[in-house]
């Protein structure tokens, strides 16, 4: 088959489409510099880490970090000050990193290259990113945030502005998650100052593909694009059904939890990203696993279930039709499987960690490692990550502390039914640990 010439269009991506389509993107997000991803937000961060310091360089990090930025610590040599995490009382969700908890970071660490966060967390809460985007500066550090599942942000005026327009110096984000690319779609910006344009795209080269799947890339500027023309439109109509569904939740189930914005505020305004629907089941007595699971044999899938807490996710796809069948098929399945006692909300494990750090993500990745059974692995480091799914977040980090609680909260996980992700032995029967030799 042959095009004619003036159809034919160039084939190679870094030249046409593709650098027209990063330049566009960079004008939306007020950046000096933006690639599109084939590897997720996980090699956007990655990318972004091996940008922000040398070997050594310490680096603000909030705990309640996905595994990928654990990697990129890991291959940057960076070496984390945590932010631990903290648990909000009344819903038990893991609220933003506040000033406060900033300024005692960059107190004890005024040294550092930057400061990287999550937002929004994976249950949809928000840090003030402003006023953290001040206190950093200040410090003379770049703020980095990973708002993977923030895509959406900024193009409605119910959401928050994308974190670059909140001071930001560098945002990643999937845009296949919230957004409509393709699985894996990505992007990163960032405006130079703090950070620099050369390291930025030595680190996106160095851990991309050099094969990028033409198709992802386009679907990247797809979504923006659709956005852009009629964003304010389709995630109005979202963010209005996530409201319904959760009223028609609240007719239904009675006491069931809803977590919304008027319970999470800071001084920029509310603190929580309207279009995320979490439905919290302790007051029902309800197990999240066996809902999920009937949910699953009536072939709707929901993003997220533990226990206490079932989160679908809604987007600018959904209709009322689409978002009126998730409804009656939590009713359905809560009803199916039946409720219990009012029990409190038990926060997973990963929001109670309180890292002790015994040598960097790095030193820990290389050392010898050993295999020991769990009982006797209390004292030791860890050579792994550990992480129940969801939410993902490791409990277990490489060069942290193996403390007997870390391993009741894990295994209460695992009994409950938890995947536990990334152990070499998800049974956690065995660990494997930081050799003493
Ligand atoms: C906060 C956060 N960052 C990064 C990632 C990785 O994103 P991706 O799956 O696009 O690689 C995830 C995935 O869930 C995430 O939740």
């Amino acid at each position: 088959m042959s095009y004619p010439p003036q159809q034919f269009p160039n084939p190679k991506p870094a030249q046409g489409n593709l650098l027209e389509s990063e330049r566009v993107a960079a004008r939306h997000f007020g950046a000096d510099w933006c690639r599109f991803g084939v590897g997720g937000s996980t090699q956007a961060n990655l990318a972004i880490c091996l940008a922000l310091g040398r070997p050594g360089d310490r680096v603000i990090v909030s705990r309640a970090l996905h595994r990928s930025l654990f990697s990129g610590l890991v291959l940057a040599g960076l070496e984390p000050v945590w932010i631990p995490p903290r648990v909000h009382r009344a819903t038990g969700l893991p609220p933003g990193i506040t000033p406060s908890a900033l300024r005692r970071a960059a107190a004890l660490a005024p040294d550092a290259k930057a400061v990287i966060l999550t937002d929004p967390s994976y249950l949809g809460t928000l840090s003030p990113i402003s006023e953290l985007a001040r206190i950093a500066h200040g410090a003379g550090m770049a703020l980095v945030v990973d708002q993977a599942w923030g895509s959406h942000f900024g193009f409605h005026p119910a959401l928050p502005s994308h974190a670059l327009a909140r001071g930001a110096d560098a945002l990643i984000t999937s845009v296949h998650k919230t957004g409509l690319g393709h699985t894996q779609a990505s992007l990163a910006c960032a405006r130079v100052g703090l950070l620099d344009r050369a390291r930025l795209e030595r680190g996106f080269d160095a851990t991309h593909t050099t094969s990028p799947a033409g198709s992802i890339l386009a679907s990247i500027e797809g979504s923006l694009a659709l956005m852009g023309a009629r964003g304010e439109e389709l995630l109005g109509r979202a963010i209005g059904l996530v409201g319904e569904a959760r009223q028609q939740l609240r007719e239904s189930l009675g006491p069931v939890g809803l977590p919304d914005e008027s319970q999470f505020n800071g001084p920029e305004g509310p603190l929580f990203d309207p279009l995320r629907l979490v439905v919290q089941l302790a007051p029902l007595g309800a197990d999240g696993r066996a809902v999920e699971a009937e949910m699953l044999g009536r072939g709707v899938a929901v993003e997220y279930a533990d226990r206490d807490i079932l989160a679908p996710v809604v987007t600018l796809a959904d209709d009322r039709g689409t978002v009126r069948r998730l409804v009656r098929e939590i009713v359905l399945a809560v009803r199916a499987t039946g409720g219990g006692p009012a029990r409190p909300v038990r926060p997973p494990a990963s929001w109670r960690v309180r890292p002790e750090v015994a040598m960097s993500p790095r030193e820990a990745f290389f050392s010898g490692h050993e295999r020991v059974p769990w009982r006797q692995a209390a004292g030791r480091v860890s050579a792994e990550l550990v992480a129940p799914y969801p939410p993902g977040i490791p409990v277990l980090a490489p060069g942290e502390v193996i403390s007997a609680h870390h391993l009741r909260g894990l295994r209460a996980a695992a009994r409950g039914g938890s995947r536990i992700a990334y152990a070499s032995d998800p049974s956690l029967s065995w660990l494997d640990v930081v050799s003493e030799r």
